[in-house]
């Protein structure tokens, strides 16, 4: 499905999956052995909502310190990056770190926002468009994995920059990572840009804290993906009969995160018996950690040279700024 609305600044591009093709892929992802589900689901209304609350919990340090290295290093940031740039964000759930990296480029031309959750990618859009009116914006609704036509601004860029913050890019396993990486580098163009954020390898305990916060904001916002298929599947998942459980992979560097099932028991899901042993786990979200250098290796094998990168003063986190390798450009 694709169209078109909007008045003059602001033109959608539509691209949302059907129900059908979802609800496939969450059944498939349950009948498989060993079971998992797409981390991608969790941000339904209250899921972002849930998100927004880790954000702000004390032991979630990724997005404070993301929003000090965008403030602490804006002027080098903007100058490293330079002006006249189309910006496209995969995802749009991070408004105030758009708005901190919009602030620090000089004179951007548009902003194009991808982002599967229509509601979400018009808030941001309405909320963007009133601090910055004059620039022109070009929201996407689909899922940025998926390969789509950047959508071109009236007035011509100088380049194209892809804003990928949060280290999302960590809750892709690498192939896909690579994948995605690869993706960014056919839509920046030869001499576009991407400025990816990404969480830094440092003691597991502190890791496995910020994906355990005392409050319990983490296991509401997991357990909300089996609440989502009951509303939206029809499922009848007992949410008191599995449990959160976030451990770092000191081997694969990554948080993996699982729905755990308490006791032996058969759900059902959109018509399909699936049956759980007790303590059978359902695998919903990786988070990788990296080093500056792997990173930098992983982005070689997408044709990507890192270029220069920011931290805030922990080494918690870094902004990494990723051209085309000029071998391949
Ligand atoms: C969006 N993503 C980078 C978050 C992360 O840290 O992996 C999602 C999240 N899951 C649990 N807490 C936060």
């Amino acid at each position: 499905m694709s169209g078109a609305s909007g008045h003059h600044r602001v033109r959608l591009t539509d691209l949302h999956p059907s129900t059908d093709a979802i609800a496939d892929e969450l059944r498939q992802g349950l009948q498989a052995d060993p079971k998992w589900l797409p981390s991608k689901y969790f941000y339904d209304a209250i899921g972002s909502a849930l998100f927004e609350q880790i954000c702000a919990a004390p032991e979630y340090y990724l997005t404070r310190s993301e929003c000090s290295i965008l403030q602490t290093q804006a002027a080098a940031i903007g100058a490293a990056i330079g002006s006249g740039v189309l910006v496209v964000e995969y995802g749009s759930g991070s408004g105030v770190k758009t708005q901190l990296l919009l602030q620090a480029l000089p004179a951007a031309v548009a902003y194009a926002p991808v982002e599967i959750s229509r509601a979400a990618l018009l808030a941001s859009v309405a909320e963007l468009s009133a601090l910055l009116p004059t620039l022109e914006m070009l929201p996407v609704c689909g899922d940025f994995t998926q390969t789509f036509v950047v959508p071109q601004p009236q007035r011509p860029a100088q380049r194209t920059l892809i804003f990928f913050p949060g280290s999302t890019i960590g809750n892709f396993a690498q192939p896909e990572a690579i994948a995605l990486l690869a993706q960014m580098r056919r839509e920046m163009g030869a001499n576009g840009a991407a400025l990816v954020g990404i969480d830094l390898q440092k003691d597991p305990k502190v890791i496995e804290a910020a994906y355990n916060d005392a409050a319990g904001v983490t296991a509401r916002f997991t357990l909300n993906l089996l609440a989502r298929l009951n509303r939206e599947l029809g499922s009848n998942f007992d949410l008191q009969r599995f449990r959160h459980r976030a451990v770092y992979n000191r081997q694969t560097e990554r948080i993996e995160t699982d729905l755990v099932s308490v006791i032996a028991q058969t759900v059902l899901v959109d018509g399909c018996a699936i049956a759980f042993a007790a303590d059978e786990a359902i695998r919903v979200e990786i988070s990788c950690k990296y080093s500056l250098h792997g990173f930098g290796q992983m982005a070689a094998q997408a044709g990507l040279a890192l270029q220069q990168s920011w931290t805030d003063s922990a080494q918690n986190f870094a902004l990494v700024l990723l051209k085309p390798l000029a071998s391949l450009a």
